[in-house]
């Protein structure tokens, strides 16, 4: 008998067909993220489950699938919608895409980065509500980038392909983690490690790319903002709880912060409303990974895992 695959929200034709060779594919087709019912009724008798970030993956889930699941393939390099210990210990793999995503994710924040240094959704809000203007020399001035410090929270795939692209324009790069990068990494890029309280204190731009845990889970609170230079940025494209959004629309109220973008929110799909009342925020729906290349590739990942998963064969990129 065919193994049951379900996927919990339409992926690329391409992975589609990866997993039809694997097993009987149901693609839930609906067009927002399944209820915890939904998904609980939908997985019921899967061997695998191909998951995007919003669906909760935990212990009742598994129960709700049945003894036979075998695998959880997200389609995300982050997990932490997965409760990774109460699912393997029963038994089942896990697997994420890592690498796939890096240079989607270090283009788009590093794009968000210019937007909010250069002012470019002001600009733009600007002309579309056909506001007067012209050209003088002191006219909606951002901030340059060469010759300031970029301090990278989290010097992983993504956070090292940002700083290669920081490299590129001037920047000098400083980073915080809980390990040290290999020597490699940290000469080609000339990267200073740093404590995260000194990082704060000195970057002109901080630029999240830690995972989302207990430990980093409102890493950037009222505090931290406040050790932050009032002329440094605060860039986004990791997970919206690592920051404490509501300190973070004070602290760029009052000034304490010279402006943020994010790509990624507390509570999302929902913004913090104070964010969407202030000039100096850019902000963009979590598009990270959002290129059809990317977002292929990252299906495609998700598929073959399960596929090899559903044949007895070593999974490529497990997770824990
Ligand atoms: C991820 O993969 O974790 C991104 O946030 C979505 O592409």
């Amino acid at each position: 008998m065919d193994k049951r695959i379900v996927v919990t929200r339409t992926v690329p034709e391409s992975a589609v067909e990866v997993l039809r060779e694997a097993g009987a594919v149901h693609v839930c087709s609906q067009d927002g993220p399944l209820s915890v019912p939904e998904l609980h009724d939908a997985v019921r008798g899967a061997h695998a489950i191909v998951t995007m970030l919003h669906d909760r993956v935990d212990a009742e889930l598994v129960a709700a699938a049945g003894p036979q699941l075998q695998v959880v393939a997200n389609v995300a390099v982050g997990y932490d919608n997965i409760d990774v210990p109460a699912v393997t210990e029963r038994g089942v793999t896990v697997t994420n895409t890592p690498g796939v995503l890096v240079d989607a994710t270090a283009d788009l924040a590093f794009g968000l980065l210019l937007m909010v240094t250069r002012r470019l959704g002001e600009g733009e809000r600007l002309l579309r509500a056909r506001e007067p203007w012209t050209f003088h020399l002191g006219f909606m001035l951002g901030t340059g980038l060469q010759g300031k410090t970029l301090g990278i929270v989290g010097l992983g795939d993504i956070g090292q392909a940002v700083a290669r692209r920081a490299r590129a324009f001037g920047m000098n790069i400083a980073y915080t983690g809980r390990r040290r990068a290999p020597v490699e990494v940290e000469t080609e890029l000339d990267a200073r490690h740093l404590p995260l309280e000194e990082l704060l204190r000195t970057a002109d731009v901080v630029s999240l790319h830690c995972p989302l845990t207990e430990q980093t889970r409102h890493l950037i609170d009222a505090a931290a903002l406040s050790a932050m230079k009032p002329t440094a940025f605060l860039v986004n494209t990791s997970r919206g709880p690592v920051v404490d959004e509501k300190a973070l629309a004070e602290a760029l109220h009052e000034g304490r912060i010279a402006g943020a973008a994010l790509d990624v929110f507390e509570h999302e799909p929902a913004v913090e409303p104070a964010l969407l009342e202030l000039d100096n925020v850019a902000i963009a729906p979590h598009l990270g990974s959002a290129t059809v290349e990317t977002r292929t590739a990252m299906a495609e990942l998700a598929a073959r895992n399960v596929a090899a998963v559903l044949r007895g064969a070593e999974p490529i990129t497990p997770v824990g």
